[in-house]
C-alpha cells in the first residue's frame, strides 16, 4: 500500500513554509529591519558556508545529514519490534538527558494525544511514555515508585555510555528491577541505545544482553532525535517513524542549494546572524500550539549548545552566541509579551503557526445581554488562537520589533521531521557564519569534571581537590 508521504501533491501540500516579511525595513522600519541587499551581501558568505557543509558531510562528520537516508531500514526494524513488544508493557521510560532526552519529549507532545499517558482509548495498546530527563530525587522516587516494574521497559539512552544522570538512572532502575523481578529479568526490561564501540553502557548491554541501538559516532547528541534515540520511544507510542524520516529527506532536498533566498534552514540563520551582529542576540521561540511547546525545548539546547562558543575556529577568543528562549503562545502572551513588545530591541521571535489543528472545538454560547462576554461564543478555540497569533505578529510588527514565522500545514510526522532537519541544518550553517565549531561543548566539561571529583570517580582527585580548594562563601553575602 502506498505511503501518503510518498505522493507529491500531499507533501507539496505538507510543506513547512518560513515566512521571513516581518524582518524586512517595510514592515519594522528601517533602524531595526533588513533590505534585499542586506541578504543578497551574505551571499558569498553563503556560498562558502554551503561548500564548508557539504565537505565536512563528504568526509563523513556530519552524520546529522545522513540520518534521513541511512536510517529508513534500521527505522523499519525499529517499527517491528515496537509493534511486536510494545503489548507487553505498560509503561516505556526513556533514561537520558539533554540531546538524549529533548527529542523524545519533542516528538511525543507534538504528535501524540495531549493526555496520551491517561488517555487509554488514545494510546490503544501503545504503552505510557516516561522521560524523567533529570536527577531530581523527588521526580525520579515518585516515578520509580509509581510504576510497576514487571510492565515497565527502560531505554537507556547515552552516546558517551557515561553520562552521570543517565547512568544513576540505570544503576537505580536496574537495581529496583533486580530486586523486584530477579537479575534475569534485566534483559527483558532494557535497552541501551548508545555508540556501539565506545563507552561503558555498550559494555554492560552486552554482559547483560540487553538489545541494544546504536547511535552513529558522527551524530551529537542533540543532533540525534532521528536516530534510534528519538525513533525508539516515538515508535513505542506509535509514531509513524518512516514518515518522521520522510519528512527530514523532502526538507533535505529543498536545502539542497546554496541560493539563500530558495533554501529556508540558510535564510533563516542568515536572518537571524544578521540580528544577532546588530545587537540583537535574543532569539525567542514563540510556538502557537502546546504540540509544539517542546519542540522549542529541544530547538533552545540545539541552538544554545551549539552556538555558544568561547573561541572560533582558529583559537582566538571570541564569545560568542544567541540566546535561545523559549515562549508559548498563547499562554505567554500574559507573560512575556510585554517585554518583547516595549522592552529592549535585542530580540528577534520566531512564531510557529499552525494553519490545521487536529482537532476543532467551538466556544460555547451564553450571556446574550454581557457583550464583553458573548461575542465568544461560536466561534472557535482554533480562530482565537489563530488570530490572538496573527494579532501578536501585527502589534510586535508596529512596534519595530524583529518576527519571522515558521508555518506549519499541519503537526504531523512530516513536517515534524522537515522542521527538525532544517533547524538542525540552519545551526550547522549558523556554525560556519560564526565560523565556530558547533558540535563540541568545551564549556560544560569542567562542572562535570567537578561534579566527578567530588563523587569520587577515578581520575578526577584533582578535581576535587581543586574544588574542596574553592573560595569560602562570606556568610555575610548571604541574607
Ligand atoms: O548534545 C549533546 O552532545 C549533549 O547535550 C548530550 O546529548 C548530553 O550531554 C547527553 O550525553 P550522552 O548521550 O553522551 O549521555
Amino acid at each position: 500500500m502506498s505511503k501518503r508521504y510518498e505522493d507529491q501533491a500531499w507533501q507539496e501540500r505538507m510543506r513547512i513554509k518560513l515566512d521571513i516579511n516581518n524582518m524586512f525595513s517595510e514592515n519594522v522600519g528601517e533602524e531595526h529591519g533588513y533590505t534585499q541587499d542586506d541578504i543578497s551581501n551574505m551571499q558569498t558568505q553563503a556560498e562558502n558556508a554551503h561548500q564548508a557543509i557539504l565537505a565536512a558531510k563528504e568526509e563523513g562528520t556530519l552524520g546529522f545529514m545522513e540520518l534521513p537516508e541511512t536510517h529508513q531500514e534500521i527505522a523499519a526494524e525499529i517499527k517491528e519490534f515496537a509493534q511486536n513488544n510494545a503489548q507487553q508493557y505498560d509503561n516505556f521510560v526513556v533514561l537520558g538527558i539533554g540531546g538524549s532526552a529533548l527529542g523524545n519529549i519533542a516528538l511525543q507532545t507534538a504528535l501524540n494525544h495531549p493526555y496520551y499517558n491517561i488517555n487509554e482509548e488514545a494510546r490503544g495498546d501503545y504503552p505510557k511514555l516516561f522521560v524523567p530527563d533529570n536527577v531530581d530525587p523527588v521526580r525520579l522516587k515518585g516515578l520509580l515508585e509509581t510504576l510497576d516494574l514487571e510492565k515497565t521497559i527502560f531505554n537507556v539512552i547515552s552516546k558517551s555510555g557515561g553520562t552521570a544522570e543517565t547512568m544513576s538512572q540505570f544503576l537505580t532502575a536496574r537495581s529496583l528491577v533486580v530486586e523486584e523481578l530477579g537479575a534475569e529479568a534485566v534483559a527483558e526490561h532494557f535497552i541501551a541505545t548508545t555508540s556501539q564501540d565506545s563507552g561503558n553502557l555498550i559494555k554492560i548491554a552486552k554482559q547483560e544482553g540487553i538489545k541494544t541501538y546504536y547511535i552513529p559516532e558522527n551524530v551529537g547528541g542533540r543532533f540525534s532525535v532521528l536516530s534510534p534515540v528519538g525513533l525508539v520511544s516515538a515508535a513505542f507510542t506509535g509514531i509513524d517513524i518512516e514518515e518522521l524520516l520522510a519528512g527530514a529527506r523532502y526538507m533535505a532536498q529543498l536545502c539542497d542549494t546554496e541560493d539563500l533566498w530558495a533554501n529556508p534552514a540558510y535564510l533563516n540563520a542568515t536572518l537571524h546572524y544578521l540580528a544577532d551582529q546588530d545587537g540583537k542576540p535574543m532569539s525567542v521561540m514563540m510556538p502557537y500550539s502546546h504540540s509544539l511547546k517542546d519542540i522549542a525545548d529541544w530547538y533552545r539546547q540545539l541552538w544554545a549548545e551549539s552556538l555558544g562558543k568561547r573561541v572560533n575556529r582558529e583559537g582566538e577568543v571570541v564569545h560568542v552566541g544567541p540566546t535561545p528562549i523559549k515562549a508559548l503562545g498563547a499562554t505567554d502572551q500574559h507573560s512575556q509579551a510585554q517585554l518583547y513588545m516595549e522592552g529592549p530591541f535585542d530580540k528577534v521571535v520566531t512564531f510557529l503557526e499552525v494553519e490545521e489543528f487536529k482537532e476543532e472545538l467551538e466556544i460555547g454560547f451564553g450571556y446574550d445581554e454581557i457583550a464583553g462576554v458573548s461575542y465568544l461564543g461560536g466561534t472557535t478555540f482554533n480562530q482565537l488562537i489563530t488570530t490572538e497569533k496573527k494579532a501578536t505578529e501585527l502589534a510586535l510588527t508596529k512596534k519595530n520589533r524583529l518576527n519571522c514565522t515558521v508555518i506549519f500545514p499541519e503537526v504531523n510526522e512530516f513536517t515534524m521531521g522537515q522542521f527538525i532537519y532544517m533547524y538542525e541544518l540552519q545551526t550547522a550553517f549558523a556554525g560556519e557564519l560564526y565560523n565556530i565549531d558547533a558540535f563540541n561543548q568545551p564549556g560544560v566539561e569542567l562542572g562535570k569534571e567537578y561534579t566527578y571529583g567530588v563523587l569520587g570517580r577515578e581520575g578526577f582527585s584533582e578535581m576535587k581537590d581543586e574544588f574542596d580548594a574553592r573560595p569560602s562563601k562570606d556568610g555575610n553575602l548571604i541574607i
